[in-house]
């Protein structure tokens, strides 16, 4: 089988293993475990803020960034197919109680117009008072879009107008990095935090990192025990991650690269439209074909080839490390066989 339904799937290489037997251990809820704090510093500095915070997943990191910003009864501005809205249990609703105000992108890109309607609110009984904005960056359901850099510092220049904050959901952060040629810390500077994830791309079994400034990471540490994210020996999660900080951010290139292939072989099948591929991830508009994305899916998998479903007739593949490029031209030659 060649698994393309989620770059998630990787699994860690024998040096990331050998990493993970080798770290020094100590109890990370008492600030003790040396490879923890570490990696911590190793992300604030790759991000260029102040201070960094690991925590168990993207979800985790998403939703203890969120509930430092924001208090119960506030508003969040969220892009309408953002992770954050659509694929997190709902969490900033159910544990912070902050209320969604939904800005519909294309895929993934907001219109600043759109944002600046949401902060500039004035007082009303009727709205909850919003002061914080979520951006996604790659976009997931945008097919891994890059949202351009101007944007995002658009966005969180109004914030800043409006005295309001940005998280940044930058699961998949160093893939606009590659994509771009612009360093990660330029592509976070004007927004307040940022998680990202060490477990998709970068190939670690676990784990997410949060950065910002020292004050935030200080209280959202305390946030993160709430949500039972304090871990003890930590440091076999960080461990991995400091070898794919270190080892795993250029290669990259070679998932996006799978991509661009996979859609160039995709955009012949008639009638199929493909979000534009920015970086490791495709996703394809069968609605003007004869097929559903499930029929789509169950044929793939009958040809050795798993893929996910984004909607009825959305499907989606990802690349990752661990598919080679030899599975990717494997792929490519069962595309006319399952469109046909
Ligand atoms: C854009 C984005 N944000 C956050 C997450 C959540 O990460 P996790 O699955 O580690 O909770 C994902 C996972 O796919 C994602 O794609």
């Amino acid at each position: 089988m060649i698994d393309l339904r989620s770059d998630t799937f990787t699994l860690p290489s024998k040096d990331m293993m050998e990493a993970i037997l080798n770290a020094k251990l100590g109890d990370d809820v008492w600030g003790e475990d040396p490879t923890t704090i570490e990696l911590e510093a190793l992300a604030a500095k790759k991000l260029g803020k102040e201070a960094g915070l690991l925590v168990t997943s993207g979800t985790q990191g998403n939703l203890v960034a969120n509930m430092t910003h924001v208090n119960r009864g506030e508003g969040i501005i969220l892009e309408a197919e953002s992770h954050i809205y659509m694929y997190e249990s709902g969490g900033f609703s159910q544990i912070i109680g902050a209320h969604p105000y939904l800005v519909k992108g294309q895929n993934g890109l907001m219109d600043p117009k759109d944002v600046e309607n949401y902060f500039a609110q004035p007082y009303n009984v009727h709205w909850s008072p919003t002061k914080h904005l979520c951006v996604e960056n790659t976009h997931n359901r945008g097919g891994g879009r890059v949202i351009p850099l101007d944007n995002i510092n658009t966005l969180a220049k109004i914030a800043k107008e409006h005295e309001g904050t940005v998280h940044m959901d930058g699961a998949r952060i160093f893939n606009v990095s590659v994509a771009t040629g612009i360093p990660a810390s330029k592509l976070v500077e004007k927004v307040d935090s940022v998680q990202f994830c060490l477990s998709k791309g970068l190939g670690c079994p676990v784990g997410s990192m949060i950065v910002g400034s020292e004050e935030f990471i200080h209280l959202a540490r305390r946030n993160r025990r709430t949500v039972g994210g304090g871990l003890r020996q930590s440091g076999i999660i960080s461990a991995p991650g400091i070898y794919a900080l270190n080892n795993m951010v250029d290669r990259l290139a070679e998932d996006h690269k799978h991509a661009k292939m996979l859609e160039k072989t995709l955009s012949e099948v008639p009638n199929l439209k493909i979000k534009p591929v920015d970086t490791n991830i495709v996703i394809a508009d069968t609605s003007e074909t004869p097929w559903t994305a499930s029929e789509i899916l169950s044929k793939f998998n009958e040809k050795g080839v798993k893929i996910s479903q984004m909607g009825d007739y959305l499907f989606r593949m990802v690349t990752y490390f661990g598919i080679s490029t030899e599975d990717i031209e494997n792929v490519l030659l069962k595309i006319p066989e399952v469109f046909q």
